[in-house]
Formats: structure tokens, C-alpha cells, sequence
């Protein structure tokens, strides 16, 4: 097999069914301008999560890890008129570049950045009742997506979607006996989620233009 193919085919899909429009490019453009890393979701899990979003109905979005707002501006798209969606980053840099890209979106009245560590601000979502989300989105450090989660489901409802980017990590999750932290940050957050009750989950590989990985898709149970 032509070893391209799932490059070649994912930029087939991407031509097809979601195209960058001139924002988008800009926004991946910035990326390399500021010095952030090159490292968001790619177009085509970029319109995943729009069409997850669309799918749940979503009037209210967390996101945890903003970068240069490129999963922001897919998801903050789907929101309707009174949507909101809060995005989660560390590093200030970033939610600076991040804020200029979502102002060059036309979505500054829809997105609302916070900065700090997602464990800290998570809490104070709860604190100030700013749930329940309808989808949350985790994309941020990997060693503690089993303690995002489970704040994820402390601000969600029955019915909220909670996605989790880069589950697989090209296959490194099979290693037992790995010593890197982001790999068994997503062992421990997948084995988690293999015996929450909670919720109803899968992951889904994905391949293309970037490294083989996957990203777990939950629904909060209805009962
Ligand atoms: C993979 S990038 C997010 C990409 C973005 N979701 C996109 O697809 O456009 C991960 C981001 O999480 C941020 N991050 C890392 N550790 C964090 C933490 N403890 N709390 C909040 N954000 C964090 C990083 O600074 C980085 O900007």
C-alpha cells in the first residue's frame, strides 16, 4: 500500500468537506509567527468537532487547551447566537494569539478565555455553577486527562459529549512498560474510561496528514 495514502486521503477529505477559509489559514499562519507549535487539530478534526457540536445541539462549550484558537474557532462556529464557549490555556502567549485570531473570527462575543492551569480553573467552574457543558473538548497535558474527565463530568449533564484528543499516541498506549508521562497520562485515562459508568465512550483511531493517534468520544449516560 502506497504509504501517503492516509496523508493523501485525508487531504482528499479535507478538500471536500472542510476547507479552510482565509481565517483558518491565518490563524495557522500565526502559529508559526508567534513561535507557538504547530499542533492543532487538522482540518478535518477541526470540522469533527463542529459537526459533534451541531450534533449535541451545543449552546455551551468547554475547551481545555486553546493554542492559537483553530479547535475554538471550528467549535464557537457551530454555537448559535447566544452560545458561549470558555477555553482553558496556560501560557498567556497563547491565549493572546489565540484572542486576536477569534477577534479576526467575528466570534469574540461567543468565546470567553480564561488563563491559568486547567486544574485550577476547573474547580472554579464548578464553584461559580458555569456548567453544565454540553461538549467539552480536552486537548490540553496529557498526564492528567483522568482528572480532567472527571471534572468534565462534574460539569456536565446527561447527554453532554465529552472528546478527548490523542488517546492512541501512535500506538505507544500498547507499551506497558513506556516511560513517557503523556503515554501513560492516556493509559490511565483510558482504562478509566474502559470502567466509568458514567458514560457511554469509544476512541477512534484517526491517520492522515498528521501521526497516527485516536480521540475518545463519551456521552454522559442518561440514567
Ligand atoms: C494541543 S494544544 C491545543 C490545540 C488546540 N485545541 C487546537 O486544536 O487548536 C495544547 C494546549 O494546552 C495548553 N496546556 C498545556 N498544559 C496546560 C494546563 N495545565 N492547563 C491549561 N492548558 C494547558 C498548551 O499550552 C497548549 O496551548
Amino acid at each position: 500500500m502506497n504509504e501517503n495514502i492516509f496523508g493523501k486521503v485525508d487531504q482528499y477529505i479535507s478538500d471536500l468537506l472542510a476547507p479552510e477559509d482565509q481565517i483558518l489559514k491565518d490563524t495557522i499562519k500565526s502559529i508559526d509567527e508567534e513561535g507557538l507549535p504547530q499542533i492543532s487539530v487538522t482540518p478535518n478534526h477541526g470540522k469533527m468537532l463542529q459537526v459533534m457540536a451541531i450534533l449535541s445541539n451545543a449552546k455551551r462549550i468547554l475547551e481545555l487547551g486553546t493554542l492559537a484558537g483553530y479547535s475554538t474557532i471550528w467549535l464557537a462556529r457551530a454555537l448559535p447566537e447566544n452560545g458561549q464557549l470558555i477555553t482553558l490555556e496556560v501560557d498567556q502567549h497563547h491565549s493572546d494569539v489565540a484572542r486576536k485570531n477569534i477577534e479576526n473570527a467575528g466570534l469574540s462575543d461567543k468565546v470567553d478565555f480564561r488563563v491559568g492551569k486547567a486544574m485550577e480553573i476547573l474547580p472554579q467552574l464548578i464553584e461559580n455553577n458555569e456548567g453544565p457543558f454540553d461538549l467539552i473538548f480536552i486537548d490540553a497535558d496529557k498526564p492528567p486527562y483522568t482528572e480532567y474527565f472527571e471534572y468534565a463530568l462534574k460539569l456536565s449533564r446527561p447527554g453532554t459529549v465529552i472528546i478527548c484528543d490523542n488517546v492512541i499516541r501512535e500506538g505507544k498506549v500498547l507499551d506497558e512498560n513506556t516511560s513517557d508521562e503523556r503515554v501513560k497520562g492516556v493509559q490511565r485515562f483510558n482504562k478509566m474510561l474502559q470502567q466509568n459508568k458514567n458514560v457511554t465512550a469509544t476512541i477512534i483511531q484517526t491517520v492522515g496528514v498528521k501521526e497516527h493517534d485516536g480521540i475518545a468520544i463519551a456521552v454522559v449516560n442518561r440514567s
